[in-house]
């Protein structure tokens, strides 16, 4: 495969992952995914700006020979994650005068899960710059986007920034640049859920730096290059804002049809009020689709049957991953029935503890829900209307 040129002896030298199904063994992905890497060829020195997946390996080596590459000087790990740094060991064997360069979080990362010996790696400080000629790379350490070791590589005179996974795509491409269509903004969103948006605070303050440094084009490690990095930003913007949406992220697991007939009153009590929900079915659903949901919600309302005494595990899981992911929402409520007994929403309630939530008193019935239950659900609604009339939502 020929390598396209991005600009001015800067090439993407990526390969798509269209067979990919599914990533961290957790969440399905829609489009495959690609692995990003960048030739960046100056008059003195040739560098390659992170490499590939390890089962990718072969097919990227063979796609450097077929482009006539015989010599890297510099191996750019931006981040230890191997879905990157993987071929490293190899790029090793193949340009044994290559060094890698890192920062030294991800110096002891490629060490130990790749164990690349301690004289291969140069190690570099923020804003540290090597030269290439008449090219020149400078690091930005960014940390937390998502892992410790995560760094930046700024190409300074063409104005190019590789952001590593920050403001990437599980998404595969033909043409390396960005259309800005709504398919690839639903794939940004779905990998902001999934990726960064345990990382909120952090995405903020790295796409103010993005931004102010008013980059010509974005690289990232997955997903299409950004022609027009506005696209990329403005959405991390609106999605790493504090403020939610006028939304109630409703999940729930029903195993006699009683805690889903109340999600549907419910949520049909919120949308007469204005408020906009999302009903999740937690056994049949994805939990890509989830994540999503999580990134604008301001209230969720957890639904769930009682088994063996405690909540249906397909409900612990929910709570233990929206706990994780660490949303914005600031309310939340739970609705329950049980057959003969036991204890549905303390540990609910201790799995989301982390996020520090409003909540709601909870509705808990014993088999079908009756007239009473009903006036609680209207209850809840109204409270939820309340809450966000009080954060201006409404
Ligand atoms: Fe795409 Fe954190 O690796």
């Amino acid at each position: 495969m020929k390598f396209k040129e991005i600009k001015n002896n800067i090439f993407y030298c990526g390969l798509n992952d269209c067979d990919r199904t599914i990533f961290d063994e957790l969440i399905p992905l829609e489009h495959g995914t690609s692995y990003n890497s960048y030739l960046v060829k100056g008059s003195e020195k040739t560098a390659l700006i992170d490499t590939m997946y390890p089962p990718k390996t072969e097919e990227y080596l063979k796609n450097l020979d077929e482009n006539n590459i015989t010599k890297v000087d510099y191996i750019i790990a931006n981040h230890g994650e191997q879905d990157h740094s993987g071929s490293i060991p190899a790029l090793l064997e193949k340009y044994p005068d290559a060094i890698v360069v890192t920062n030294s979080k991800c110096k002891e990362n490629i060490k130990e899960m790749l164990l690349v010996p301690d004289e291969k790696i140069k190690v570099i400080n923020d804003k540290e710059e090597i030269s290439l000629g008449d090219k020149t790379l400078r690091f930005i350490i960014a940390p937390g986007v998502h892992w410790p070791d995560t760094m930046f590589t700024y190409i300074v005179e063409d104005n190019l920034i590789c952001t590593c996974d920050f403001l990437g795509a599980h998404y595969t491409f033909d043409e390396i640049f960005a259309d800005d269509s709504k398919e690839l903004e639903h794939s940004a969103k779905r990998y902001y859920a999934e990726i960064m948006m345990p990382f909120r605070t952090m995405c903020k303050k790295y796409t103010k730096l993005v931004r102010d440094m008013n980059p010509e084009m974005i690289l990232p490690s997955h997903g299409p290059i950004y022609k027009n990095p506005k696209f990329i930003l403005d959405l991390y913007e609106d999605w790493s804002a504090d403020e939610g949406k006028n939304l109630v992220l409703m999940p729930y697991v029903s195993m006699y049809g009683s805690v889903e007939e109340m999600i549907d009153y419910l949520a049909e009590k919120l949308e007469a009020k204005g408020i906009k929900t999302e009903k999740f079915d937690i056994v049949d659903g994805d939990l890509g689709d989830l994540a999503m949901g999580l990134v604008d919600a301001t209230t969720i309302v957890l639904g769930s049957s009682m088994v063996l005494a405690g909540p249906h595990p397909m409900a612990f899981n929910i709570a233990y991953l929206a706990n994780v992911l660490k949303p914005k929402a600031k309310v939340a409520t739970f609705v329950g029935s049980y057959g003969w007994g036991g204890n549905l929403f303390g540990k609910l309630g201790e799995l989301l503890s982390g996020l520090k939530l409003d909540v709601i008193e909870p509705l808990l019935v014993k088999g079908k829900p009756k007239e009473v239950d009903f006036k609680r659900l209207d209850d809840i609604a109204e409270t939820i209307y309340e809450k966000h009339k009080a954060l201006n939502l409404i």
